[in-house]
């Protein structure tokens, strides 16, 4: 675990970067710095692994004060990303992954096997491995970089803005790449963006900091969401702030409507003359997936003249907020759950999911600290 201990960093030229920060980073967990351009993120993070020196305070891993150890083996035991990945151009990919295995004195071939073995867990072509870096692609440099940054296998982690230069698509690509190496290899992590959707979507823990270095809230992405500290923090998570928090809510709950879902043989006729059959009804396979909508008075049975059902969500998978985009997107209204299996448990309208929502809150306000299952669904 890293202790960062009210520390503060004045630069020669009077500049306070940080003023008095003090954080506890564990161990198995993704830290995220996150604050507007200025507010001192970079400055912290070099701290960390001693390329700027605090001006004060005190830094600590595992109780050790990071000033006791030689600085070159407190580097490598931190691995570094930065933004546009910082390969070295020469040298081809292969060798920019095995550079730190190469200075810590293992053989050409050991460091090459074990840099191979990286490319394959970030997601890498191993075609890819004797080319240059001005051959790839902006998002595949950055995962080359998370691979070299990992060739040691340092318990720790710093990424400085890593995927910041990549669109919008790939920057998702590596944000879930890097959640699941998380959980294989479960290092620290301190991660920093200027992106609070970033944070939200990478971070265990979030520290929001603001202009001349101070740490506005240190919270879960969760708590961040549904209690903002201040103004600024709360500005800083813009607008919709309230659908994205349904994102930490689960599933699970939702009182799913079974009345109104029949599998494609049934005898439509009978069911169109019951008094209690809802306008639309949703038809099933043999299997128990989804095929589309009907309104039974007037469907003749042939599946291509089913109205589209769109996206299922999956019940305790997928969150709350998923199951209202359904339902927002929905001919009827109504979202389509499905189990882990595709096969269909109910359908729910976007009456029933605000209520969810609403005893969701009320059970958040009974009790903050968030459940494992709340936790689970928002990944
Ligand atoms: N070497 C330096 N000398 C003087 N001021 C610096 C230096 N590095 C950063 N700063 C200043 O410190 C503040 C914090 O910078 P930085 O940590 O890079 O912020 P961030 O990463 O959040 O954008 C900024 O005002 C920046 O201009
Ligand atoms: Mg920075």
């Amino acid at each position: 675990m890293i202790a960062i201990e009210d520390v503060s960093k004045r630069y020669a030229d009077g500049t306070v970067a940080v003023d008095r920060l003090s954080l506890q980073i564990p161990d198995h967990s993704i830290t995220v710095l996150v604050g507007p351009s200025g507010c001192g993120k970079t400055t912290t993070l070099r701290m960390i692994n001693r390329m700027v020196e605090p001006s004060s305070g005190t830094i600590r891993v595992n109780g050790e004060d990071i000033r006791s150890r030689p600085v070159n083996a407190l580097r490598r035991s931190m691995g570094y990303v930065i933004q546009n990945a910082g390969l070295f151009q020469h040298r081809t990919i292969l060798d920019n992954i095995a550079t730190v295995p190469r200075l810590l004195g293992w053989s050409k071939e050991r460091a090459r096997a074990r840099a191979a073995e990286l490319m394959e867990r970030v997601g890498l072509d191993p075609g890819m491995a004797r080319r240059y870096p001005y051959q790839l692609s902006g998002g595949q440099q950055q995962r080359v970089g998370v691979a070299r940054a990992l060739a040691s296998d340092p318990p720790v982690l710093l990424m400085d803005e890593p995927f910041s230069a990549v669109d919008p698509v790939v920057r998702r690509g590596l944000q879930e790449e890097l959640l699941r190496i998380q959980e294989e290899l479960g290092k620290a992590i301190v991660f920093v963006t200027h992106d609070m959707d970033e944070a939200i979507t990478v971070g265990d823990r979030v520290a929001v900091m603001r202009t001349g270095g101070r740490l506005a809230q240190f919270a879960s992405p969760d708590e961040l969401l549904s209690s903002p500290a201040d103004a600024f923090v709360e500005e800083f998570l813009g607008a919709d702030r309230g659908i994205r928090g349904l994102s930490f809510l689960s599933t699970r709950e939702l009182t799913l409507d079974r009345t109104a879902v029949f599998p494609v043989g049934s005898d439509w006729q009978e069911i169109a003359g019951r008094a209690d059959t809802p306008a639309q009804v949703l038809v099933t396979d043999a299997g128990g997936r989804p095929l589309g909508w009907a309104d039974p008075t007037a469907w003749g049975g042939e599946v291509e003249a089913l109205e589209p059902h769109g996206q299922t969500f999956e019940v305790g998978r997928d969150s709350l907020r998923v199951a209202l985009d359904r339902a927002v997107l929905s001919p009827t209204g109504q979202a389509v759950a499905v189990d882990g299996a595709g096969q269909v448990l109910g359908v729910v309208g976007q009456e029933t999911i605000a209520a969810a929502i609403r005893a969701a809150r009320r059970r958040r306000a009974a009790d903050p600290e968030p459940g494992p299952s709340q936790v689970e669904a928002a990944r």
